[in-house]
C-alpha cells in the first residue's frame, strides 16, 4: 500500500505532472537557446532517453549548490522551505522519508526533474553540465554516489537507485515501455 502510493507519486508525479505543469507556458531556456514550448519540451525518460551531452561531477555541484539551492535545501541537504534531499532511512511505516535516495527509482529523472523544476524561480536555468554537477552532488548526499562521481548521460544510467525496487511502474510508464 505504502510502495503502491511511493510508486504513483515517484513514477507520475515527479515526471508526468511536472511535466504537465511546464505546458502551457513558455519556458526562457533549451538547449537550442529556443523558447520552449509544449511540442518541443525535452523530456527524460528513466532509461536515459532525451539526455543531453556534458557531465558535471560532485566538486563542481557542491559549489553550485551553495550558491543556487542551499537557501532552500539547507547546508549539505539537511533541510530548510524546500525539504531535504539528503540521506537515506528506512521506509517502513505510514510516511516514509521522503529524500531523493528513498524516493527516486531512476537517477535520469532526478536530472529531468532538476532541469525542469530548479531553482523554482529559474526553470531551464541550468546548463546540461549544472545539472549533472548537481545531479551528481544530490545523489551524493544520499549516499548514492562516491565524492569523486563524474556523470555524464552514460554513467547517470548506470546508477542504480537504493530504493529501486519499491516502486511499481504506473500503467502509462509500462505503456511507455518503461520497465
Ligand atoms: C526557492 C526555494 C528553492 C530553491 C532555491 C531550490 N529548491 Fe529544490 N525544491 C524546492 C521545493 C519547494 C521543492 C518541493 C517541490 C514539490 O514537492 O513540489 C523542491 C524539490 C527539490 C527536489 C526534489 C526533492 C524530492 O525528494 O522530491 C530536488 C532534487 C531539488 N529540489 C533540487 C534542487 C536543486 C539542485 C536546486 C538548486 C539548483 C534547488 N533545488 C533549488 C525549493 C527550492
Amino acid at each position: 500500500m505504502c510502495m503502491r502510493r511511493l510508486a504513483l507519486a515517484g513514477a507520475l508525479a515527479l515526471t508526468t505532472v511536472a511535466y504537465a505543469a511546464d505546458l502551457g507556458r513558455e519556458l526562457p531556456h533549451t538547449p537550442l537557446g529556443k523558447p520552449l514550448t509544449a511540442a518541443n519540451v525535452p523530456t527524460i525518460w528513466p532509461d536515459g532517453r532525451g539526455l543531453p551531452a556534458g557531465q558535471g561531477g560532485v566538486v563542481a555541484g557542491e559549489r553550485l549548490y551553495a550558491e543556487r539551492c542551499q537557501s532552500c535545501h539547507g547546508e549539505r541537504g539537511t533541510g530548510g522551505s524546500g525539504g531535504h534531499l539528503a540521506g537515506r532511512s528506512a521506509l517502513a511505516g505510514p510516511n516514509p522519508d521522503r529524500t531523493v535516495a528513498n524516493y527516486w527509482p531512476y537517477a535520469a529523472t532526478v536530472f529531468d526533474y532538476i532541469r525542469r523544476a530548479m531553482p523554482p524561480a529559474a526553470p531551464w536555468s541550468l546548463t546540461a553540465d549544472e545539472t549533472y554537477a548537481l545531479t551528481a552532488y544530490v545523489l551524493h548526499l544520499g549516499g548514492v554516489v562516491p565524492a569523486d562521481a563524474v556523470l555524464d548521460a552514460r554513467s547517470l544510467v548506470a546508477v542504480r537507485m537504493p530504493n529501486r525496487d519499491g516502486f511499481v511502474p504506473s500503467s502509462e510508464a509500462r505503456e511507455a515501455g518503461v520497465r
